[in-house]
């Protein structure tokens, strides 16, 4: 596919969903992006593909049996033409099946891909999660996708990119699903106290200043009980699961990278940043908790009382405040 024909797709998305419903004819969608009616009615086929439910009426034209939000496939057009209005969205990269999102956007990275590209997958099979874990990853039920990012920030602050990223998720889960997922420090969304999603912050730079970063967020959306693997049923669940409703999967990746646009730029300049941080520290329900932290070998009970300008969480320990830049929390008490 070229980006002409990938442009294209979402501008016969964004011509029908205008419409409203009415039909439009091939002859003038032709016109309007300045190609053959042939490629019309090849593009219209690949819209299809991807789950898009175009109907089409014989001498007429073509109009949108669903709306195009309906879809419940994951369908790169559809993202594009819902993020068309996004500076800071470049373009998506779609895959039925790879090792990992996080890994080609690290390899686009290093051929200077710009800021902004998205690459989204619906199966993975060499997940990676958090401190060398893996993250499971069947075909065709989640969200898998990482995201490029070139700010300006110092190693010690990637931890920012990871608040942003779970706050956008918390949002986007929280508007489409009518829930209120928690947010547990720094990135775990969890529902009934188990993970539904990961998010995995990486960056390459200089000890004062960074290249890039890549964002990689791992959403279990309509995901059975039975398709969780055994080793982690007790610790992980889906929005499916926990709802009993399914979810539209690239309008829940647009809302989320369109949050975690404007939440991610915010950690580049001051104001921003504590507007950031004051969200954080109000949607973070490990603030205020009791907590048991393990950080390598170390195991520690303390007080979350907060997190600091660089993303790491405050805590009250036998021993005085101490500050953790990464570890596992888990939560003591119910509040
Ligand atoms: C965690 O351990 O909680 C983080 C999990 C991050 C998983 C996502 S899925 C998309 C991206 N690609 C990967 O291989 N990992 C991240």
């Amino acid at each position: 596919m070229n980006e002409n024909e990938s442009g294209n797709r979402a501008k016969i998305i964004e011509i029908l969903d205008k419409s409203e419903g009415g039909i439009v004819s091939g002859a003038v969608i032709a016109k309007e992006l300045g190609i053959s009616r042939q490629a019309v009615s090849k593009a219209i086929a690949s819209l299809r593909d991807e789950g898009l439910d175009i109907a089409s009426a014989p001498q007429k034209g073509y109009s949108f049996a669903s709306p195009p939000e309906h879809t419940e496939r994951l369908s790169p057009s559809l993202l594009d033409y819902m993020m068309r209005n996004e500076k800071k969205y470049a373009k998506s990269f779609f895959f039925e099946e790879i090792d990992s999102t996080q890994s080609v956007v690290k390899e686009l990275a290093s051929q200077h891909a710009p800021a902004g590209i998205v690459v989204m997958a619906e199966k993975q099979t060499a997940g990676r999660g958090r401190r060398g874990r893996k993250w499971i990853a069947p075909y065709g039920k989640n969200l898998y996708f990482s995201v490029l990012l070139r700010p300006k920030l110092k190693p010690g602050e990637v931890q920012l990119l990871n608040l942003a990223a779970g706050l956008a998720v918390k949002f986007a889960v929280d508007s489409m699903c009518g829930i209120s997922a928690e947010l547990k420090w720094p990135n775990d969304i969890m529902i009934s106290g188990k993970k539904i999603c990961g998010i995995l912050s990486e960056a390459a730079g200089e000890p004062d200043r960074i290249y890039h970063a890549v964002t990689g967020i791992g959403v279990n959306v309509n995901m059975e009980r039975g398709d969780l693997p055994d080793e982690i049923k007790s610790t992980a669940t889906s929005i499916f699961i926990e709802t009993g409703k399914k979810t539209y999967r690239t309008e829940l990746a647009s809302r989320i990278l369109k949050h975690f646009a404007e939440l991610a730029s915010q950690t580049e300049e001051s104001n921003g940043l504590k507007e950031l941080l004051t969200l954080y520290r109000d949607n973070c329900s490990t603030i205020g908790r009791e907590v048991r932290i393990i950080q390598d070998d170390s195991e520690t009970i303390g007080l979350a009382t907060g997190v600091t300008e660089e993303g790491a969480l405050k805590a009250e320990t036998p021993e005085g405040e101490m500050i953790f830049a990464a570890a596992d929390v888990f939560h003591l008490r119910i509040n």
